[in-house]
């Protein structure tokens, strides 16, 4: 992320800053310039105290659970050109796959023995998986799972393909808008994506009544501190039930194989900014922020998110889905990485929740108690 300004490290926190971060939580808003400073400030002690009290307001609003959610990256093909992403369709080293209905479905038999409750289907683009095709196979972990919590991760559709979905049995939805600033949205992507298009498909997945979750990578290429304060602005006006935001990293094949990647601590400030600015979003700590620190996802736990998503595909195909280089949790099998997990949950002070995890509205619990 480009700073602005530099300042001086401090080992206090002054006064002045402490009530800015009172205030972000009091309030959950900030002046767009004492964002840009809580974004930009290097002083440790400003990122310490927002996630303190990030973690403060998560366990208001979560306790002490951070929410399991089963990854099935289903398809490792993509009729789209993301600068960024190994899957794009030029990179012709990328290894591309499909997994079967049978395939899913029995990923997702192996992970409710496991004690997931929410199967989350993500993949690139790809064409293959028409409505036809998508709308039975949704329907069939309905049946089978009446229990569990089915997202979809499945990129731009139309609005009448979204809705025969959540007809079908899907309850979430994620798509990271990616960037609310459109220049930056244009340095991204190729002229064949537009900024319009995702922000419409958004809009449509909270009209049908999705659970909806928006997101962006953490410094990813052009982005700016003006490009994330219109990031927070837009979750606040769009108020998301998810957030998905882990560091951009880059992968050698694309057109971005050489750009800097995201900063854990960057990510980490965002997530307390996040988790003040909408305390009861739904907020992993992701993968990314795994493989750019090794104990990232704790790390992200302490900064206030609550949501972790163990790899449940195949491991004969983990190692295809490479949206960026060096990406862990590519060798282990499912109940490699729960076991992982609930480890590194408890080491941050947590404890794995078996749960479907819905998100909850802080307003309405706090009438509730009221
Ligand atoms: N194709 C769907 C879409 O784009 O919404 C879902 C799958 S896509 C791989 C999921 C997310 O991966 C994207 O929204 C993007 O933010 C993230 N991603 C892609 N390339 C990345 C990279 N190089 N570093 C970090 N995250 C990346
Ligand atoms: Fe395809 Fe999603 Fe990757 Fe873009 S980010 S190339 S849409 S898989
Ligand atoms: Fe996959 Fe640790 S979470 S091995």
């Amino acid at each position: 992320m480009r700073t602005d300004s530099e300042m001086p490290a401090r080992a206090e926190l002054s006064p002045d800053r402490q009530a800015l971060i009172g205030q972000l939580e009091e309030n959950h808003d900030l002046p767009d310039e004492d964002l840009k400073l809580l974004l930009t400030v290097e002083d440790p002690a400003v990122s310490d105290f927002l996630a303190e009290r990030a973690r403060a307001v998560r366990e208001r609003v979560y306790g002490k659970d951070v929410y399991l959610r089963g990854l099935i990256e289903f398809t490792s093909c993509c009729r789209n050109d993301c600068y960024y992403c190994g899957l794009r369709r030029s990179n012709k080293k990328a290894q591309r796959y499909r997994l079967s209905a049978e395939d899913i479905l029995s990923c997702c038999e192996r992970g409710y023995a496991l004690g997931f409750r929410t199967f989350v289907l993500q993949g690139g683009e790809d064409p293959y998986w028409t409505d036809q095709k998508m709308v039975p196979l949704v329907a069939a972990i309905r049946e089978r799972y009446p229990d569990c919590a089915i997202t979809l991760s499945l990129g731009e559709r139309e609005e009448e393909s979204y809705a025969r979905l959540f007809e079908a049995g899907a309850d979430r939805y994620l798509l990271r808008h990616e960037t609310a600033d459109r220049a930056h949205y244009e340095k991204l992507h190729p002229s064949d994506m537009s900024f319009e298009h995702r922000m419409n498909c958004l809009k449509a997945l909270k009209r049908i009544g999705y659970q909806v979750g928006c997101g962006m990578m953490v410094g990813s290429p052009y982005q700016t501190v003006g490009s994330l304060i219109s990031d927070l602005r837009f979750m606040q006006a769009f108020r998301p039930e998810m957030v998905g935001m882990g560091p951009f990293i880059p992968q050698s094949d694309t057109p971005f194989g050489d750009c800097a990647a995201g900063t854990a601590q960057d990510t980490l400030r965002l997530l307390s900014i996040v988790r003040l600015m909408l305390p009861d979003v739904l907020l992993p700590a992701t993968t990314a922020l795994g493989t750019i620190d090794p104990l990232g996802r704790e790390k992200g736990l302490l900064a206030g998110a609550n949501v972790v998503m163990p790899n449940l595909s195949p491991a004969s195909v983990r190692d295809k889905y490479l949206l960026y280089d060096n990406k862990i949790c590519t060798g282990e099998e499912a109940a490699e990485c729960v076991n992982c997990l609930a480890v590194r949950v408890e080491s941050a002070g947590y404890r794995l929740s078996m749960s479907r995890g819905d998100h909850i509205d802080h307003n309405l619990r706090k009438k509730g108690e009221a």
